[in-house]
């Protein structure tokens, strides 16, 4: 995959990702109805927010998001938040965008990284992001309505850069 600055000419395909993630309810807390603002407000954040995108033979198949974690005396730990379109899981693009996420955070001076709520049953995520070095700080118990696991639990997730 080639990992590349996302631009406002790649909303459509990022749309299609985030609304496919977020309608399955199993990953992220928005509402599985989120209309297409809301996505675009929480995937094209302002700078110094910045969104990548990952490509395979021209076709947008993956995306994340890196910003600060916090305000202020925070602002030194970054966050981030990925998606691959269902089709193109198991091939690496997760992986390829947490290594260049990981890169992308140290060089622009973070000092860490958190993630800040990882669905516990999402055991894909937690194995990759156990492979890339980060580490279960807790878990938040009942926090997530899973739309078939009912209540789960969200691992705060941290590694250092
Ligand atoms: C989590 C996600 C980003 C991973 O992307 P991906 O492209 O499928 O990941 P990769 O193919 O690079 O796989 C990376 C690792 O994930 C793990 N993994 C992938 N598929 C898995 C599966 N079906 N079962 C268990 N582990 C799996 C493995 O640890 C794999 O390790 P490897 O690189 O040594 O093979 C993707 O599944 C996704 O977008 N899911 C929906 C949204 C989401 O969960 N976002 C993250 C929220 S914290």
């Amino acid at each position: 995959v080639e990992i590349r600055r996302a631009s406002d000419a790649d909303w459509p395909a990022l749309w299609s990702i985030w609304h496919e993630v977020v309608a399955a309810g199993e990953t992220y807390p928005w509402d599985p109805e989120a209309d297409e603002t809301i996505a675009r407000n929480h995937w094209m954040p302002p700078a110094p927010a910045e969104t990548w995108l990952a490509e395979s033979d021209g076709d947008v198949v993956g995306t994340y998001i890196v910003s600060a974690n916090r305000p202020g005396l925070g602002a030194h730990m970054a966050t981030a938040s990925f998606m691959v379109a269902s089709k193109a899981r198991g091939k690496g693009a997760g992986r390829a965008l947490g290594e260049h996420c990981l890169e992308r955070a140290k060089s622009l001076g973070y000092q860490g990284m958190q993630f800040n709520a990882v669905v516990e049953t999402n055991t894909s995520a937690v194995a990759l992001w156990q492979a890339l070095g980060f580490v279960i700080v807790g878990t938040v118990p009942a926090a997530h309505r899973h739309p078939t696991h009912g209540l789960v639990g969200i691992h705060i997730m941290h590694r250092s850069l």
